[in-house]
């Protein structure tokens, strides 16, 4: 395979000549592939360039890109273009050049390549993996609890380090996501390719790395912004998952059920009903609406049929029942603590109280799993 490494570059002029050499040897010892190095630099000021450009002159598997500084997210893609368009490369690999990243632990990635993984990911949180002992407390803590929440965040634990940047893996993940990576333009970009690349199917593999403070120069990452990003990334995401599956839809169809609920008891008042009457029928015309229409689409992988869609209606009533119940007695508690006036924040607390209580009999009892 045709293999580049990316090594990203922002004012790494005391690093990057010895990682290059460091590489250099990492690589002789690997069969099969034929290597090429690639800075990409974003225009550093402290002649990172001038010193990658006289190094590569006795190097021919060295190359330099040059941009503008657009963000480390931006400065991988655009690397990952040159690579795959002009250097021919099948497999990308990415570290940092500060150091930080270990050309000892090169091979072993290329190993987890050619065992047939697509996705190999360096991890400091795996048994071998480490961070480095002289971090503070408070930067340990930091650095578990944020992969910590990404990793149950985005619903795949089985990987342990999201925000590390020492990978391997094939350029076919470049040519899915490049366009929707693009607003990924900092350090979430990693968090970011890697989900999309887990979720389309990637074979991902973790390999432990021993992660060491940088030698030369300063970290450039800005940690509000970081954070910001990365619960943003998280977040959306829940929320979109949600709303492609079962939930989104209870949601929708529980909507429906709340209009006609509401048309049912106007209109009934309009020709004379007393309202109490008219707010039963509507009910109970939601709760057949909700019923059919969660069966149909909402639950339709764990559809019912025949006869037993009785016994789950009337099972269904009882759940609904249970719901009106909790929505009463919300407000009920509320208005006995803040009076009668506050009765509408209570009705709003209630009906979402309800709405939890009903996703979960539905998703856990009336549209039960086989096997459950
Ligand atoms: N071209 C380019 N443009 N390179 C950049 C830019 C940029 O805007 N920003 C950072 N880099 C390069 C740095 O020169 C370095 O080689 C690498 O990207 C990592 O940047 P550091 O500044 O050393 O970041 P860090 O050590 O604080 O961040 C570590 O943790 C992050 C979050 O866990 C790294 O391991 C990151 O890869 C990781 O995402
Ligand atoms: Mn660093």
């Amino acid at each position: 395979m045709n293999v580049t490494v990316i090594l990203p570059t922002y004012n790494e002029r005391g690093n990057i000549i010895v990682l290059l050499d460091g590489l250099s040897q990492a690589v002789t010892g690997i069969p099969g592939h034929a290597f090429s190095f690639l800075v990409v630099d974003d225009t550093s000021e402290d002649g990172t360039q001038e010193v990658v450009r006289r190094y590569a002159r006795k190097h021919p598997d060295i190359f330099l890109l040059s941009g503008k500084k657009e963000g480390l997210g931006r400065a991988l893609l655009r690397g990952m273009q040159y690579a795959i368009d002009t250097l021919h490369a099948d497999l990308i690999v990415q570290m940092d050049a500060d150091l930080s990243h270990d050309p000892a632990s090169f091979s072993s990635f290329i190993k987890e390549i050619d065992k047939g993984a697509d996705f190999v990911v360096g991890s400091r949180y795996i048994r071998g993996g480490s961070i480095p002992s002289n971090w503070g407390l408070h930067r340990k803590i930091f650095s578990v609890v944020g992969n910590a929440i990404v990793r149950f965040g985005l619903g795949f634990p089985l990987v342990h380090d999201w925000t590390g940047g020492y990978r391997a893996y094939m350029r076919k993940y470049y040519d899915r996501f490049h366009g929707e990576m693009k607003k990924f333009s900092g350090y979430v970009f990693q968090i970011a390719f890697l989900h999309k690349s887990i979720r389309s199917g990637a074979r991902a593999v973790e390999v432990p790395i021993q992660f060491t403070d940088r030698l030369y120069g300063r970290s450039k990452i800005a940690p509000s912004q970081y954070i910001r990003d990365v619960l943003r990334y998280v977040v959306t995401q829940r929320i979109k998952a949600m709303m492609q599956g079962s939930f989104g839809k209870f949601c929708i169809v529980g909507t429906a059920g709340f209009l006609i609920n509401t048309v049912v008891l106007e209109l009934g008042v309009q020709f004379g009903l007393h309202p109490v009457l008219a707010s039963v029928m509507g009910a109970e015309l939601a709760i057949v609406s909700n019923f059919i229409f969660n069966n149909a689409w909402t639950f339709r992988d764990r559809k019912i049929h025949g006869k037993r869609r009785i016994i789950k209606f009337l099972q269904f009533n009882a759940t609904s029942v249970g719901a009106i119940v909790i929505q009463a007695g919300t407000i009920w508690v509320g208005t006995a603590f803040y009076g009668i006036s506050a009765y509408r924040i209570f009705y709003i607390l209630g009906v979402g109280i309800g709405l939890v209580w009903n996703y979960i009999m539905y998703s856990t009892i009336i549209w039960k799993r086989q096997g459950q």
